[in-house]
């Protein structure tokens, strides 16, 4: 059951509990119309994240980024003022057209932000395509969403699965490593950045000697780390997130394994995770498109503003959530808020340079960040710059179609 939860005026208490059924399921058969609003009216932003389950705190901190965004804009993106609707997507890709469905087709919404998981992200692609909404995804890194299934109105603030993993390989065979297992969830994004990092580790000359996996979002990792106790690998690379990998980085230091096999992943592993990891994650390297003590002023504001607002420290999630604010803003501002000039809100969003808290953002033709990637330590309960592994790194885009 999902949850649609209005922060707007236009819904009431009572339908804060809704469920899916009833709802069109065969998306791709129809085409809802654009919202027509009037040039004072404000644009309606739906966020479609996870709200519960494994990756709650990740939706949590995409929203209260976008939300820090508008508000440091006086509410207004653009001069446009914007309202909020909500859906728990429960990281449930079997629920996930209904969920989108209902954003686009009765909650009318112009602008669709979303989500974590990549499956429920592929699912929002085809709606999105389908009916020509705008769709900004915040996190998910599934890789067709900038490849084969990519389209002027969908943007990604975050990452591909591909860019953030693939510059590790070098990484890990600079420090000396030449035979890897790597440990993931099954489902795309695990698959796809285990894939990518393999491809880096082994055109420099590494090898992976297996790939370990477990179904998401499970995190009984017992019997996996048994068998990356028996490989005695050089080196493990991982990806989980959120709870899970609180969890998993807590299992492996339990298990001894992180005095002799060294522990390496996708960022994910340790951001927004450091305070329930604790001393588990100390010394652990990762890479990603953001450091915490990256020293530049918007990392500096962005840090400040948003300890104001919500008392967390910010991380990844509520960067990539900021961002989007921040691309919807150089969209609504070449158009003086007018929305019905959208082909032109596209061009300026595919043009756009934004000074992120990652450092320099900016977008390929399939509108996939161009972004660095950063090699970073756990120490100090943080993840501190090491190096920049990868300069402005571009995804390949490989089947996109959109020039
Ligand atoms: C994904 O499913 O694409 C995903 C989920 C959580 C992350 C990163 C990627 O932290």
């Amino acid at each position: 059951m999902s949850r649609m939860i209005s922060s707007g005026s236009s819904l009431n208490r009572r339908s804060l509990l809704l469920g899916t059924a009833g709802l069109v399921t065969a998306a791709s058969a129809f085409r809802f119309p654009t919202p027509a609003i009037a040039q004072g009216a404000p644009l309606k932003v739906g966020f479609m994240l996870p709200y519960s389950g494994t990756f709650a705190k990740l939706g949590k901190f995409i929203d209260d980024g976008f939300r820090l965004y508008v508000e440091q804009q006086g509410g207004a993106l653009g001069g446009r003022r914007i309202e909020f609707v909500q859906v728990d997507d429960e990281s449930k890709p079997e629920t996930a057209t209904d969920n989108m469905n209902r954003l686009v087709g009765r909650e009318k919404v112009d602008v669709v932000v979303g989500t974590v998981h990549s499956g429920v992200a592929m699912a929002m692609v085809k709606v999105a395509r389908d009916t020509n909404t705008m769709l900004v995804i915040p996190n998910a890194g599934v890789n067709e969403a900038t490849g084969p299934m990519c389209a002027p109105n969908i943007f990604r603030t975050s990452f591909s699965n591909w860019q953030v993993c693939e510059p590790l390989g070098k990484v890990m065979f600079d420090a000396g490593h030449r035979k890897v297992a790597t440990i993931t969830w099954r489902y795309a994004a695990g698959q796809q950045m285990v894939g990518a990092f393999g491809e880096g580790f082994k055109k420099v000359g590494g090898t992976v000697i297996e790939d370990l996996a477990l179904p998401f979002p499970e995190v009984e990792f017992q019997a996996l780390i048994t068998r990356i106790a028996t490989l005695k690998p050089d080196a493990v690379f991982a990806f989980f997130a959120g709870g899970g990998a609180v969890k998993f980085v807590k299992d492996y230091a339990a298990a001894g394994l992180n005095k002799s096999i060294p522990l390496y992943g996708a960022g994910f592993l340790t951001d927004g995770t450091i305070p329930a990891q604790g001393e588990s994650a100390n010394g652990l390297r990762t890479t990603l498109h953001y450091a915490d003590d990256l020293d530049n002023p918007a990392n500096r504001k962005f840090l400040a503003d948003f300890k104001a607002k919500t008392g967390a420290d910010g991380d990844i999630y509520a960067v990539q959530g900021y961002d989007a604010g921040a691309l919807l803003h150089e969209g609504l501002k070449a158009v003086k808020g007018d929305w019905s000039a959208r082909n032109d809100v596209v061009r300026s969003m595919r043009a756009a340079r934004i000074d992120s808290p990652r450092g320099p953002l900016s977008f390929n033709a399939a509108g996939n960040p161009i972004q660095n990637i950063y090699l970073r330590e756990v120490r100090n309960g943080r993840n501190e710059l090491v190096s920049i592994a990868g300069q402005a790194v571009n995804d390949p885009a490989r089947g996109c179609r959109v020039s």
